[in-house]
């Protein structure tokens, strides 16, 4: 068994993040996203571990992830030269893959952890030619439908219907025997120019061939927009995060509930009411952190409020007499008051930035 996670992509609605690094390496609860994906295929055993990149951000990915050995796994890195479709990256992989059955795991998804293992052993019990995962959404209409019969064979599959026919969306994790090759070889692009993985599988299932669908009953997020990833990094904390000190906190300063606070990093004068992480290298001054932030190494927080947060490393946030709220800080940001007349607000935002002023 082998895995392929696919970390390439164009990463268009995580922009201004994705302008600078690759939208798999923003980190949930001061971990990349990608990481999540590789731990959990290690949990479920599969440790020969492809992974698609792409031109812009492949060398980070590869650079920040190495060659497996920190995960106890082995991976291989496979350029998509263009973003042409999960259907088209699985056909890139193909040397990778050979006749091995496979998992393909989108590299911006999170699953809850511990769940692959259970539909790993149906898929290699079973032995259908593919095998998908379904979440009950509110908003059906978004994502790929599927339409299961009562023994859990899949007998349509429907992108983003109108009038949906079930609440059941594909998530982003599917297993595959070889078979997929020649159904993807009998596909043909969509109208937005992708080899979708949905057409090839309902080739599958028009082929007569056997697809099989579980429901996943723990959460699943595609961390691809802002607020998913916000929700992301709430889960994340809500559920794995445990205390550890190793920065160091002054007498004035007061710690409830949950925190993670990294080494070297010094912390006066706060009020921190977690779950919160806080990274190494990190500066805090009067500040009061609330609950689900992320702070990451080398950031800078003076006289500043918020929560429901996340701040990626190098970032400075000073003397903001607001609190902040449901945001995310990109890399070595500046967001700053400066005592200097005229009172006015100045600016220097980067493409595709939103803000709310109030
Ligand atoms: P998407 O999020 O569906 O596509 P995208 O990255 O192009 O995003 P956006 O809509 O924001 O522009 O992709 C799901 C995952 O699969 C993501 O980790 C990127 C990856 N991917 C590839 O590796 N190759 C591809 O050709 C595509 C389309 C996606």
């Amino acid at each position: 068994m082998k895995a392929l996670i696919l970390s390439g992509g164009k990463g268009t609605r995580l922009r201004p993040l994705t302008h600078s690094g690759a939208k798999q390496l923003v980190p949930v609860a001061n971990k990349p996203v990608l990481w999540y994906g590789i731990e959990e295929m290690v949990a479920a055993g599969i440790t020969d571990i492809g992974i698609i990149i792409n031109p812009e951000t492949g060398a980070e990915v590869q650079a920040k992830t190495g060659d497996g050995g920190y995960f106890g796994a082995k991976i291989t890195y496979i350029l998509q030269h263009q973003p042409a479709g999960l259907a088209h990256a699985v056909q890139v992989a193909r040397p990778f893959l050979a006749d091995s059955p496979f998992v393909m795991y989108l590299g911006d998804n999170l699953i809850q952890l511990g769940d692959l293992n259970y539909f790993l052993q149906q898929f290699i019990q079973q032995q259908p030619e593919a095998l998908i995962l379904l979440r009950q959404v509110a908003n059906p209409s978004a994502f790929g439908v599927a339409r299961v019969d009562d023994t859990g064979q899949v007998f349509q599959l429907i992108e983003k219907p109108k009038i949906p026919p079930s609440n059941l969306a594909l998530v982003g994790v599917y297993f595959f025997s070889h078979v997929i090759f020649d159904a993807i070889a009998n596909i043909q692009p969509s109208a937005r120019g992708e080899l979708e993985i949905t057409d090839a599988i309902q080739h599958l299932i028009d082929q007569q061939k056997q697809v099989l669908a579980y429901e996943l009953q723990g959460w699943w997020l595609d961390t691809g927009k802002k607020d998913d990833l916000l929700e992301a990094n709430r889960l994340i904390l809500d559920t794995y995060l445990s205390t550890t000190i190793d920065g160091e906190i002054d007498t004035q300063s007061q710690i409830i509930g949950r925190v993670q606070i990294g080494a070297r990093s010094k912390v006066t004068n706060c009020t921190i009411r977690g779950p919160v992480i806080i990274g190494s290298d990190c500066y805090l001054e009067n500040c009061f952190i609330g609950p689900y932030s992320s702070i990451a190494n080398h950031v800078t927080l003076i006289d500043s409020d918020l929560e429901h947060s996340m701040v990626l490393e190098g970032a400075k946030i000073a003397r903001i007499h607001q609190r902040i709220i449901d945001s995310v800080i990109g890399q070595r940001a500046q967001l700053t008051l400066a005592p200097r007349r005229p009172k006015a607000l100045r600016f220097l935002i980067g493409d595709d930035c939103q803000i709310e002023l109030t």
